[in-house]
């Protein structure tokens, strides 16, 4: 796959692919072009069978610091319906593949939504989120607004949204925004030993269990539980149930097909 603003690596560990942002002149600042790219990756990636866990990085002085600022400057409203460039992070939401983001330094405005839309974050210990859209006249338009509120609670979130402040991960981690600080020379490791304990189990299993678990964003429990329940269900039609059954009552490891 060629690109001029991402790298993607198809098979960068067995079952698991690798997406780095590489704009580092620019703090990976998310200019339209990067973000067709970014759509068209996690599209690929979606389809390719043989890919079971996605992670999706920066480096390490940032892994993005917003929106390009410079190409949203003069842009009307109706410029940017027109662009609706929104459909990358919808489409990063649709994906069935479980998203590791691996964060270090800055994630900020759409680079902080776009980790938010990721399923699990490791950050390094110098990884800073915020959402400073306030100090350039606008607001969060990405999600910031909902699911740094769902992650954090309303305290935290409008006191982020509302003056712009950063937060460390010591702070993301404590507010339950992320999932694990390492030191810097680990985060993207750490990201990639995560996306390896999905990856051997059950592609089947683990796309039905992302499914559930999102749904309980945006349901009510009752709805929630049924959902969850057809797709518990869902797991008896595999052959991967049969085998991780089999292999625990014939006490060895399971070998997991997505069948
Ligand atoms: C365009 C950006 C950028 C951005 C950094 N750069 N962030 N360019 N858009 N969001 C560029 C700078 O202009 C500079 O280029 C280079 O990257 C290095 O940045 P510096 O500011 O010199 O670095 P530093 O002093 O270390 O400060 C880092 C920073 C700061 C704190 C992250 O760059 C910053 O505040 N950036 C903007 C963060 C922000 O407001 N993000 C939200 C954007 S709005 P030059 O060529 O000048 O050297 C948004 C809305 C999303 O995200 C809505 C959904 C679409």
């Amino acid at each position: 796959m060629e690109f001029e603003f991402i790298t993607v690596n198809e098979s960068y560990a067995k079952h698991i692919a690798l997406i780095q942002l590489n704009r580092p002149k620019e703090l990976n600042a998310l200019n339209l072009q990067l973000m067709l790219e970014l759509k068209r990756a996690f599209q690929l990636l979606d389809d390719n069978d043989e890919v079971r866990c996605i992670v999706i990085t920066g480096n390490d002085q940032a892994f993005a610091a917003g929106a390009d600022i410079k190409q949203m400057e003069n842009k009307s409203a109706i410029d940017l319906l027109k662009i609706d460039q929104f459909e990358t992070w919808d489409q990063i939401r649709k994906t069935k593949k479980p998203i590791i983001a691996a964060v270090s330094g800055f994630a900020l405005g759409g680079g902080c939504e776009l980790v938010m839309t990721c399923d699990i974050i490791i950050a390094s210990e110098t990884a800073k989120f915020g959402q400073p859209e306030i100090k350039l006249g606008i607001m969060p338009g990405a999600g910031g607004t909902q699911r740094l509120t769902k992650a954090v609670g309303k305290a935290l979130a409008m006191e982020m949204v509302l003056t712009g402040k950063f937060i460390s991960a010591e702070e993301a981690l404590a507010s339950g925004l992320i999932n694990k600080v390492v030191p810097i020379e680990l985060y993207l490791e750490e990201a990639v030993k995560m996306a390896k304990e999905i990856a051997v189990q059950s592609p089947i299993a683990i796309r039905l269990a992302k499914e559930s678990v999102l749904k309980a964003f945006d349901s009510s429990l009752q709805e929630g539980l049924y959902f969850e329940r057809k797709n518990f269900y869902m797991c008896f039609a595999s052959e991967d149930q049969k085998e991780g059954m089999k292999a625990f009552v014939e006490k060895r490891k399971p070998v997991f097909i997505g069948k």
